[in-house]
């Protein structure tokens, strides 16, 4: 700053305040303009105004005249802008419509309901109906009609939970009442003493309400006194399939199950039927699937067998034909039933069952949205 004041000077801090002011952009900003131009003990044009007493009289009027226009000029610039600032800023609470939408977490389907919505899909395509059961049943449904008496030991390869009190529970099909004539599902109405151990209790009440042909998938959890450890959780999920119909073979089995392991697991994937052993199948079948692991070549997923075993399944026992009163000289038909986990472990190379249900993020995130 020039020490005698003189009209180049002034225009020169003019000229700087206006460019400055020009472009404040906030309060503090517009404050700190202040103190540097005004502010009483070192603003700039405070600092003029104080040497004109030291000015020559002759000249005093004029620069102080030039001076405090200034001053003035200054003072309601940042009026002007202090005001235009508060008019600018929205007013407290308010919402910006402008700013892009927050990311929203979005979650994703469990690995075992996308095995379970695949295998419907599969089925659905095949002409199949989709139904689910009740979970509380009696042990007409889950064991005795499927040719389990009391005492008979396949019994024990399926320990249940039994209900403290039994409840009127299990009733399914009062919502197909036309299917039954009009009458109340009678033949339904036990009392539940028991979570079911399979899913193989719907072969029984569908067919006691519906007449052949029968071809349903029942999807469900179920429930057996086990231990948790790699391979086994108290409750898992099953699915059972059941065919019923005059002509039905052990070949159309077959057919189905390749056509069903193919669409899971890839067109590469092959079929093995191994005799076993079902109360309720006639003949009955484990059903292995070339290893995911080798191709079949050997190893130890495989146990160096190359094959695993994801179900079982068989042609439908004529006793439990009869059980529901179908006509088992005129009427056959398979059935199968497997653990969802079972095919979700062996689809995504999963070592322990427990991950499906402990939801951790790190595990479930792995798999597609
Ligand atoms: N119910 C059997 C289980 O839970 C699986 C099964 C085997 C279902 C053979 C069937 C079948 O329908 O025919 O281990």
């Amino acid at each position: 700053m020039p020490d005698t004041p003189d009209r180049s000077a002034l225009e020169a801090l003019r000229a700087d305040f206006r460019a400055r002011v020009a472009s404040a952009r906030t309060d503090a900003e517009l404050k700190a303009l202040h103190d540097e131009f005004l502010s009483r003990k070192s603003g700039s044009v405070t600092g003029l105004l104080k040497q004109l007493g030291s000015l020559p009289a002759e000249s005093r009027r004029e620069v102080g005249a030039l001076v405090n226009e200034l001053k003035t000029e200054i003072e309601s610039a940042l009026d002007v802008a202090r005001t235009a600032l508060t008019a600018s800023r929205p007013p407290a609470g308010a919402v910006d419509v402008t700013l892009p939408g927050r990311e929203l977490p979005l979650g994703r389907i469990h690995p075992l309901m996308r095995v379970r919505r695949e295998v419907e899909d599969i089925f659905t395509r095949m002409g199949y109906e989709i139904l689910e059961g009740p979970e509380v049943e009696d042990d007409f449904h889950n064991f005795e009609a499927l040719n389990m008496p009391p005492d008979h030991p396949a019994r024990d390869m399926q320990d249940t939970l039994y209900l403290e009190r039994p409840i009127i529970g299990g009733i399914w099909g009062a919502h197909r009442r036309d299917a039954l004539d009009g009458k109340p599902p009678d033949a339904q109405v036990r009392a539940a003493t028991l979570l079911r151990t399979h899913t193989s209790a719907m072969q029984i009440r569908y067919m006691q309400t519906f007449k052949p042909p029968v071809r349903i998938i029942v999807p469900g959890r179920v429930y057996r006194r086990d231990n948790l450890d790699l391979t086994h959780t108290p409750m898992f999920q099953q699915f059972e399939g059941l065919v019923v119909d005059e002509g039905i073979t052990l070949a159309d089995l077959k057919g189905t199950l390749e056509a069903m392991v193919q669409a899971l697991f890839g067109s590469n994937a092959k079929v093995r039927l191994r005799p076993s052993f079902f109360p309720y199948t006639e003949p009955s079948a484990e059903v292995d699937i070339s290893c995911q692991g080798c191709g079949g070549r050997g190893c130890a997923i495989c146990k160096h067998t190359g094959w695993l075993e994801i179900l079982g399944s068989g042609m439908v026992h004529p006793a439990v034909l009869e059980a529901v009163g179908y006509d088992s000289e005129r009427v056959t038909g398979f059935a199968f039933g497997t653990g969802i986990e079972r095919i979700a472990m062996l689809k995504y190379g999963v070592d322990d069952i427990r991950l499906f249900y402990e939801n951790d993020l790190r595990f479930l995130e792995q798999f597609p949205a």
